[in-house]
């Protein structure tokens, strides 16, 4: 296999983390990005668990806010995989917490990856740019010609900074990309295996369910995706000449958080974990918001399904996805093994 320079951005982050590591494992060099230089002993001893980096890791200082540090990062590289954006548990105090680091970030990156002559960037974006805010009957499927509606008032501050930055890095890579190439992986919700104590965002829903956070499920749910089939799907759309051009959505089936948590409780009961298998009534989680910052985020969401074609990427991409059932239990048993639940 013809080995690369590949910039990361988001090194310290779950998706981030993945995708170093399968980017190393297949022999190629690697530099991540990180805002703090004081987490760079944490992600090295996080990708140290999985695969021997040698000299072949960099990490660079550099912040989607800042223009400091991108050009040096990415000069070199022969591919940029854009994988930072903000993804925070609960709304932020204003949108344009989320939605000018996630846009003028991307356009930074893509700036300076065109600019230093990158092949080809693969961005990470998600569902969350292809359906929120759309009344749609529950029969639509959405796939990739889908875009979510940012004038709706249902819309969330991440759904927007998510649709937003995306947009913003088509339009770019049309008009000022001098020649690189685009293609954006577009995740349903992110489950699988931690790779430090950090759970993160992703992990609040395993991490809820474990810890009986709250006594029965919303009526929400999610298509789902492993983490380490986000990060090849990065990694395949890196090295794929068709996906140049293309939008991919990566997520499996449609999941209530009722059935993750059944899932769970069939493997973790004898273990003396005690989950809420059960749903609760809507109106409930619409009370229990104040309280509880994830709850707030879901509610535009409460009892509606979202269905994906994921036609797209197993045929351009070869993707094989792991199951459901694989993703919410290697997900429980890294947050077991790193004291989280
Ligand atoms: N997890 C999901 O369910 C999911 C689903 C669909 C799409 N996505 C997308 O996947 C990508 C990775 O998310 P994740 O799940 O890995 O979340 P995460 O663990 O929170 O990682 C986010 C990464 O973005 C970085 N970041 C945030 N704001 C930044 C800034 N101003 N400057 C530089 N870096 C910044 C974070 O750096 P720090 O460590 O310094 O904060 C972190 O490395 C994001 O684009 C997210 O929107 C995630």
């Amino acid at each position: 296999m013809t080995t690369h320079t590949v910039l990361v951005s988001g090194a310290t982050g779950f998706v981030g983390l993945h995708t170093v590591i399968q980017l190393l494992q297949d022999g190629h060099v690697v530099r991540g990005t990180l805002r703090s230089p004081k987490r760079e002993a944490e992600v090295r001893e996080s990708i140290a668990r999985h695969v021997d980096a040698g000299d072949r890791l960099s990490l660079h200082q550099c912040d989607l806010l800042s223009d400091n540090g991108w050009d040096e990062a990415i000069a070199g590289c022969d591919y940029v995989l854009h994988v930072a954006s903000p993804f925070i548990i609960g709304a932020p105090k204003h949108e344009d917490d989320l939605i000018i680091p996630a846009r003028d970030g991307a356009l930074r990156v893509l700036k300076a990856a065109a600019k230093a002559g990158v092949k080809r960037t693969v961005m990470t974006s998600s569902v969350a740019a292809v359906s929120a805010g759309h009344d749609r009957d529950t029969t639509h499927i959405f796939n990739e010609d889908d875009w979510s509606n940012t004038d709706s008032p249902e819309i969330g501050a991440y759904e927007k900074s998510k649709t937003i930055a995306e947009r913003a890095a088509w339009d770019f890579v049309k008009s000022d990309g001098a020649g690189m190439e685009l293609a954006v992986i577009n995740p349903g919700a992110i489950l699988g295996p931690i790779l430090n104590s950090d759970s993160g965002t992703s992990g609040e829903i395993v991490r809820q369910l474990m810890t009986r956070a709250m006594p029965a499920c919303p009526r929400v749910g999610f298509a789902c995706v492993d983490v380490r089939d986000v990060a090849s799907a990065h990694l395949a759309a890196m090295a794929t000449p068709d996906a140049a051009g293309k939008r991919f959505v990566c997520a499996i089936e449609y999941a209530w958080f009722s059935y993750i948590a059944k899932i769970l409780d069939k493997r973790f009961r004898k273990d003396g974990y005690k989950i809420p298998t059960g749903e609760l009534p809507n109106f409930v989680p619409r009370v229990m918001q104040h309280f509880n910052p994830v709850l707030k985020q879901i509610i535009p969401n409460l009892g509606k399904r979202r269905d994906y074609d994921n036609a797209q990427i197993k045929s351009v991409l070869d993707w094989q996805p792991r199951s459901l059932e694989e993703m919410s239990v290697s997900m429980a048993e890294s947050m077991i093994e790193f004291g989280v639940v």
